[in-house]
């Protein structure tokens, strides 16, 4: 993995990660292991890692229902975290 920096924001708070990272590695390193809530209000984040779960879901550059674990972060990435009540 690169170590060039990239710097994403996450509702509108600056996080920064390396270059290579998927977004899920990115919050992951930046201490957050929860995005997204059920209609229960249960936090999800990454499951399985590979793709298969969806409880990964994000909203990128407002593209909906983007799995964290499988989207490589890029540089100026605008990700909202999401809700059931949002789609996911
Ligand atoms: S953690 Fe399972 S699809 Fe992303």
């Amino acid at each position: 993995m690169s170590e060039r920096p990239i710097t994403i924001t996450v509702d509108g708070e600056t996080v920064t990660g390396a270059a290579g990272q998927t977004v899920a590695g990115v919050l992951l390193a930046a201490g957050r292991l929860s995005w997204r809530t059920t209609r229960s209000g249960a936090p999800r984040g990454v499951f399985c890692g590979i793709g298969a779960c969806f409880d990964c879901l994000l909203t990128v550059n407002g593209v909906a229902d983007v799995r964290a674990c499988r989207r490589r972060a890029a540089d100026g990435d605008e990700v909202r975290t999401q809700s059931r009540e949002e789609g996911a």
